[in-house]
């Protein structure tokens, strides 16, 4: 997995006061309880850009919002409780995903990046600016309410501005959306999405299935 440079570096040296949230934090969020925007105010392209897709088709999901793509193991895992993986590509981050067009952005999480024949079974969408001043209004949404994963950014290596404090810090930062479509937790990139499994679990729609023997097992069909 490719993961940002989260080491400070020379940041450090010019910023001695900043301080760092705990790479590997998942950070609660806090909308208040009477602004009723969530996610299903909004609507995008799927990634081949031949349908748009209202995001009100996951109302009752517990959704995670990914800006990277490769999340297929929670999505099996929990797809049969209530749970959906939604990705966003994105381009601002060293210019990690410089797909043209969904082909493209396709091919190159098969062959390249995660690579090995990786194949998505979550939906994906067009890509998007989650920062930067095209940023698309989902991500000012989603990151209005949660504080931010990490407070230094490396400018050299970010490909929208201005820069913010709130800002996504890199590829594979997840947002957690509950069924009621309001944003719930945030999580760095460096977490990983099995390592959430328990702010998953204690959020589904959909109570697991006990066979019995203390073991959990996807409802199916
Ligand atoms: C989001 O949708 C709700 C319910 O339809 C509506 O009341 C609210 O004004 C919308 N918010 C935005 C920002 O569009
Ligand atoms: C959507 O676009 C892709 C790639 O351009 C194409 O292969 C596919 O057939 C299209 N699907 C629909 C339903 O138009
Ligand atoms: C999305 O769907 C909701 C509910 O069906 C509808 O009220 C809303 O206008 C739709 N939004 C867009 C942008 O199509
Ligand atoms: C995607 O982009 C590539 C390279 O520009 C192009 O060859 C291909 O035809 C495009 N595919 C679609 C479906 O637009």
């Amino acid at each position: 997995m490719w993961l940002p440079q989260t080491s400070l570096g020379p940041l450090v040296a010019f910023c001695g006061l900043i301080t760092v949230a705990k790479a590997g934090m998942v950070m609660n969020c806090n909308q208040p309880a009477d602004d009723d925007t969530t996610i299903y105010n909004f609507s995008l392209m799927d990634i081949n850009k031949n349908k748009t897709i209202n995001l009100s088709d996951y109302q009752g999901k517990l959704v995670m919002i990914v800006n990277y793509i490769g999340l297929n193991a929670l999505n099996s895992k929990y797809g049969g409780r209530g749970f959906v993986v939604l990705a966003f590509p994105c381009n601002i981050f060293l210019k990690q995903e410089p797909g043209a067009n969904g082909t493209e952005i396709l091919n190159g999480v098969k062959y390249v990046r995660p690579g090995g024949g990786f194949e998505p079974n979550f939906q994906l969408f067009e890509k998007i600016d989650v920062n930067g001043n095209k940023e698309h209004k989902l991500y000012t949404y989603l990151k209005s309410y949660c504080p931010p994963t990490q407070t230094e950014f490396k400018p050299s290596i970010l490909f929208y501005t201005p820069i913010k404090a709130n800002d996504v810090s890199w590829n594979f930062e997840k947002f957690l959306v509950g069924t009621d479509g309001r944003v719930m937790k945030r999580a760095h990139p460096s977490v990983d999405p099995v390592s959430m499994e328990m702010d998953v679990e204690n959020a589904l729609p959909v109570p697991a299935a006990s066979n019995g023997a203390g073991r959990v097992s996807p409802i199916s069909g």
